[in-house]
């Protein structure tokens, strides 16, 4: 996998990226410093190409997703985390996943999905892939969530679900709802990063 590491303090939380479809391993870089400039930053490429565009897992056409890839891409994300991980002694749990959009998408999957995932998460436009089999509990990941009323490609209905699947299983959650559309705002960035200072 294709990915920026820059080590910080232990004193912070390390922070995983992930970025949203047609960006790449620089796109959150600035995003991390914001919300936590002390923090050690694991920045990934997706490894999926649509026309040149990186995901981190295949869709058919905007909003259908290829469910089979997901789990096929969310293993391989796990297992290169927990090997970077080791590597690098970081507590496989301590991470925190910081995903735009699509990365959101696999950020919050991988946290819903597998038991052995990261507890926290920082989840920007994200929205349920409509695939939630996983039962074991929740209790220990926060998560927190934006979304824009006005976002054009991720239904309000879809974040609603998300934030839900993690309800029902006792996660703790937090969602920041904008008047915006699919960028990402600075009241969100300040409001994650506020989030993270109390749950760092
Ligand atoms: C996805 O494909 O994961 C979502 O539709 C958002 C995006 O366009 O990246």
């Amino acid at each position: 996998m294709e990915y920026i590491y820059q080590e910080g303090l232990q004193t912070a939380p390390p922070l995983l990226l992930l970025h949203g479809t047609g960006g790449d391993e620089h796109s959150l870089i600035d995003l991390a410093s914001a919300l936590s400039p002390n923090s050690t930053v694991l920045s990934l490429r997706g490894r999926v190409s649509e026309a040149g565009a990186n995901r981190f897992f295949r869709r058919f056409a905007e909003g259908q997703f290829d469910l089979v890839d997901l789990e096929v891409q969310t293993d391989y994300l796990l297992a290169f985390l927990i090997e970077f991980s080791d590597i690098h002694n970081i507590a496989l749990y301590d991470w925190v996943v910081v995903g735009y959009s699509n990365g959101a998408n696999i950020g919050a999957h991988l946290l819903l999905e597998r038991m052995e995932s990261p507890n926290r998460g920082i989840f920007f436009h994200g929205m349920s892939l409509g695939k939630h089999e996983a039962d074991f509990d929740l209790a220990k990941k926060s998560v927190w969530f934006s979304a824009g009323i006005n976002d054009p490609i991720v239904p309000q209905e879809a974040t609603k679900a998300l934030v839900d699947a993690f309800q029902m299983r006792h996660g703790q959650t937090d969602v920041l709802w904008t008047k915006q559309g699919h960028q990402l705002t600075y009241e969100e960035v300040a409001s994650a990063k506020e989030w993270l200072a109390t749950k760092g």
